[in-house]
């Protein structure tokens, strides 16, 4: 009998369900949610109930396309934090339901440790991934972390951001040039024309492999509202240049400290995970520092970058190998540290 495992997504603004059967993808479902664009940033009432409407169709939909009925299912894996309480309690319970219902193991997913998973997803390509141990820069809406992965069960942070995520500079800072929500793909498609070198942002001075991008975003917004005072329009009219300078500054100094870990740590291999590891800018930068330093480099596709349930999955594949099934009335935790 092949082991088959739906895996869902569900910490944020996404809804997500996949199939692994005996470790391959067979369907790989995202329901994104428009709703949060016009608040500029995600409204965590108003996800929660996204997710109570998408998550019965998202799920029959990867079954569907997977062509598996819910009667095969060999286990469930679900994202039990971190994230917002609320959407998060969306996943969870479904996942419950589901395997009460079907006798099935239940498996507890760390959102952040499923990034780093990502890069194992198997799904016919012929991808290779990293070898243990190796360093992996996470970097999402919600997190920035640099992490040694000696296993799939085995991940040690060693640094983290000590205010806001990657992501969230990129959000914010597309807020105040007058982008929707969510504005880290608006600011790469921009910078791709834009001047790196025509806005000056701080270097953030911070110690060891802790990251900080509160002092980047800070200067950036009132740079925009100074100049935007004296000229009316100016975000508008230099919207390259400004998102080229945010985008170059946000990656200078992550490379910065994955460089330093690189170093520290000697490994030989390094990736990136994470919603910003869609930025194109960082995934060609990197593949330069890789260069530079020595190492191989390894960066996911895009749709398994951003929040997907096939990383959940395949991270619950391991829970499950190494019997690491949780408790039926197990609750979410929407922060892990
Ligand atoms: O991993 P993810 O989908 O959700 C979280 O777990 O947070 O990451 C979403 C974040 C958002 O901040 C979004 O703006 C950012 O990833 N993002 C990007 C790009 N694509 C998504 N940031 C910069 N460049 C991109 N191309
Ligand atoms: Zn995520």
């Amino acid at each position: 009998m092949p082991t088959i495992l739906l895996g869902i997504e569900s910490s944020c603004d996404e809804t997500a369900a996949a199939v692994l059967v005996d470790g391959l993808l067979r369907s790989n479902v995202v329901a994104g949610q428009e709703v949060h664009a016009k608040w500029g940033g995600v409204v965590p009432e108003l996800a929660s109930r996204a997710h109570q409407e998408h998550i019965v169709p998202v799920v029959a939909e990867a079954l569907r396309t997977a062509g598996i009925a819910k009667e095969d299912l060999g286990a469930v894996a679900f994202t039990r934090g971190p994230g917002l309480v609320g959407a998060l309690l969306v996943g969870t319970c479904f996942a419950r339901s589901l395997a009460q219902a079907l006798n099935i193991p239940l498996l507890a997913v760390n959102h952040v440790h499923a990034h780093v998973m990502a890069h194992f997803i198997r799904d016919g390509s012929n991808r290779p991934s990293p070898s243990f141990p190796f360093l992996n820069l996470t970097v999402s809406g919600g997190h920035s972390q640099l992490v040694l992965v000696r296993s799939p069960l085995d991940m040690e942070v060693i640094g983290t951001t000590l205010d806001d995520a990657a992501g969230e500079a990129f959000d914010k800072g597309a807020k105040v040039l007058g982008l929707p929500y969510p504005g880290g793909p608006l600011v790469d498609m921009h910078a791709k024309l834009g001047d790196p070198h025509r806005f000056q942002l701080p270097k953030p001075a911070i110690e060891g492999l802790d990251l900080s991008f509160s002092g980047i975003k800070t200067a950036f917004v009132a740079l925009v509202r100074r100049e935007e005072s004296k000229q009316p329009g100016f975000a508008r009219t230099e919207l390259n240049d400004l998102c080229a300078s945010l985008q170059s500054a946000i990656i200078d100094h992550l490379l910065a400290k994955t460089r330093r870990a690189i170093r520290l740590h000697r490994v030989s291999s390094v990736g990136i995970a994470g919603g910003v590891a869609a930025n194109s800018g960082l995934r060609e930068r990197l593949q330069e520092l890789g260069e530079r330093e020595g190492v191989e480099v390894f960066i996911p596709p895009f749709a398994y970058c951003t929040d997907n349930a096939a990383m959940i999955a395949e991270a619950g594949r391991h829970l499950l190998e190494a019997g690491q099934t949780a408790p039926l009335d197990i609750v979410p935790v929407p922060r892990t540290s």
